[in-house]
Order: C-alpha cells, then structure tokens, then sequence
C-alpha cells in the first residue's frame, strides 16, 4: 500500500514537473520572437514597394497622396485589407490586377512606411486575415504598434 502511494505521487510529480517544464519551455522563445511580431512588413518588402510604385504608380500619383491626415481621413474606420483590396480591383487604372498578388503587397507595405507603421523581420501577407488585423486612420499606426 505505501508503496503504490510512492508511485501515485511519484507519477503525480511527473505531471507536475512536465507541466512546469512545459509552461517555462517558450518563454525564452517568445521573447525572441518580440521583435518581428512588432513589425507589419519587412524594410526589403517596402523598398521592392518603392520601387514599383515609383515604376508604376508615380505614373498618375504622388506619394503624398498616400500619408499624413488627407489619407488617413479617408481611410479611417477601415483596414490595410480595405486598402489593399481596393487597389487590387482597380488599380493600375489602365490595367486593374496587373500586378501578382506579392507585388499589391509590396506597395502596400510602402504605403504603410509612408505612414510610419513599424517594419520587423516578417513581410506583409497577402490574406484578408492578416490585413484586416491592421487598422488605417489616424493614430492607429502607433496603436497597432501596441497591439
Ligand atoms: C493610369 C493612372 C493610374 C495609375 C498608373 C495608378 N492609379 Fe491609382 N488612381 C488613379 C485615378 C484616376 C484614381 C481616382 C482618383 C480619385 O478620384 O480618387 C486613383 C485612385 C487610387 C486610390 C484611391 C485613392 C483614394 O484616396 O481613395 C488608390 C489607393 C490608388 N489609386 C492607388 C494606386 C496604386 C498603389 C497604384 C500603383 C500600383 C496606382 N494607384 C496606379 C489613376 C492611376
């Protein structure tokens, strides 16, 4: 009887300790991790942003068309998947959708450093999940920066 006791606790304390083990096991991880997962797009991505927007974009737009409280007005209450989006429908005017799906990305995350948002080490995804957890308007770079 005792011993079977000593098996129980020891068994118990196997749980235990596993249990230990595994809630301190990511936390070194997670705070590696902090960093990137503070940024909405990588500088790479927003430099290959640049650079079509100044091909492509320049051609009928000015970049101040897209930063400062003119744009954020119009965009607030609305997310970067709003934006992006709408630029895939019907942006270039003269051939809406002509650019993949990486490259509208790119842009937007141009876009997105125009308006001070943070880079990290991961690029802007593609996906209405992703994009619609980011904010547009005023204030709300900062403000997604916290979240
Ligand atoms: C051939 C000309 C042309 C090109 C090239 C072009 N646009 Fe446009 N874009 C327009 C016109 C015209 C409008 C409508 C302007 C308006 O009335 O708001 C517009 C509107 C927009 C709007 C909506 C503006 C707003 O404030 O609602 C966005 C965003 C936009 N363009 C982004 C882009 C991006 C990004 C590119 C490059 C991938 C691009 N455009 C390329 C002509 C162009």
């Amino acid at each position: 009887m005792p011993q079977r006791m000593l098996i129980v606790a020891a068994a118990a304390l196997a749980v235990l300790l596993g249990c230990a083990t595994a809630v301190e096991a990511p936390t070194p991880t997670a705070v590696a991790r902090q960093p990137s997962a503070l940024g909405f797009y990588s500088l790479e991505q927003a430099a290959r942003g640049r650079r079509k927007f100044r091909q492509v974009c320049s051609e009928c737009h000015f970049v101040s068309e897209f930063r400062g409280p003119d744009f954020e007005s119009e965009w607030q209450r609305q997310t970067v998947w709003d934006l992006f989006r709408q630029v895939v429908r019907t942006m270039p005017e003269d051939n809406p959708g002509s650019l993949t799906q990486q490259t509208y990305a790119a842009v937007i995350a141009y876009i997105l450093q125009l308006n001070e948002y943070a880079s990290g080490d991961a690029e802007l995804v593609p996906s209405q999940e992703a994009m619609d957890a980011i904010p547009l308007g005023p204030g709300t770079a900062s403000v997604a920066m916290a979240g």
